[in-house]
């Protein structure tokens, strides 16, 4: 039945979408990431195409099967990689949905050989990555910004500070215990000044709801 009611509500729309962690390496052998599993990123991907999106997926290293429905699927594994195949492809994108954990430091220097074990403590020395969901706010023109949130605290305040600092049109807040989970509870925030609860449901009905919202967005343009 919600197939049919979303049904081509995004009839037309450019879409890009991120999903996974990234891996920003230490070694050869070693790297930096975090929890994401690429869940919410694959399932907005896969419902955002049955509404109607020419979808492309630029994922992080991610064990989920590579969705065959979508117009382009791209695999990035590093921060910097992920940047670059965002970048090139904004320009003709409608919408960017970020739903990709991007981490926030990499390590500033990458050995090219195993570091081998020593002395009792080992010091890493990290430096922020790009972030590009900031850098998208910048040149936004037309294009719709949805961004996600990972909060631990004050949910609806560091959410809606990213809103406006991110120049984005939605964020998607979730709470930190939906990573790698199969459900999710979210709230999202328009920059209308509007938000709306989603959940707790599974992830494929989140994203629904998500790409309802995305498509009032669509519907104005
Ligand atoms: N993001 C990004 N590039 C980064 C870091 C984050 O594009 N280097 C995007 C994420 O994909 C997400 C949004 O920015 O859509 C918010 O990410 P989040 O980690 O919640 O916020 P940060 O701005 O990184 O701030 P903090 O982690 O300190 O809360
Ligand atoms: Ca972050």
């Amino acid at each position: 039945i919600k197939i049919l009611a979303t049904e081509k509500k995004l009839s037309g729309m450019k879409l890009l979408i991120t999903a996974g962690p990234t891996w920003e390496p230490i070694d050869p052998v070693r790297i930096i990431s975090n929890r994401s599993s690429g869940k919410m990123g694959y399932e907005l991907a896969k419902v955002a195409t049955r509404m109607g999106a020419k979808v492309t997926l630029i994922s992080g290293p991610s064990c989920l099967k590579p969705p065959y429905f979508v117009e382009e699927f791209v695999k990035v594994k590093s921060s910097d990689q992920m940047y670059e195949e965002v970048v090139k492809r904004f320009d003709k994108a409608d919408a960017v949905i970020m739903a990709a954990a991007v981490a926030d430091y990499k390590p500033s220097f990458v050995s090219t050989e195993k570091i081998k074990k020593g002395s009792d403590t080992l010091v890493l020395t990290l430096e922020k990555t790009k972030d590009i969901l900031s850098e998208l706010g910048k040149r936004k023109g037309k294009r719709i910004l949805v961004g996600f949130a990972v909060e631990t605290s004050n949910l609806e305040e560091y959410a809606k500070t990213k809103l406006v600092s991110k120049n984005l049109d939605m964020i998607v807040a979730n709470d930190v215990s939906a990573m790698g989970s199969e459900k999710n509870l979210v709230v999202i925030f328009k920059s209308d000044g509007t938000s709306k609860r989603v959940g707790p449901d599974d992830k494929e009905n989140i994203a629904f709801a998500i790409l309802d919202e995305l498509s009032l967005f669509w519907n104005r343009s």
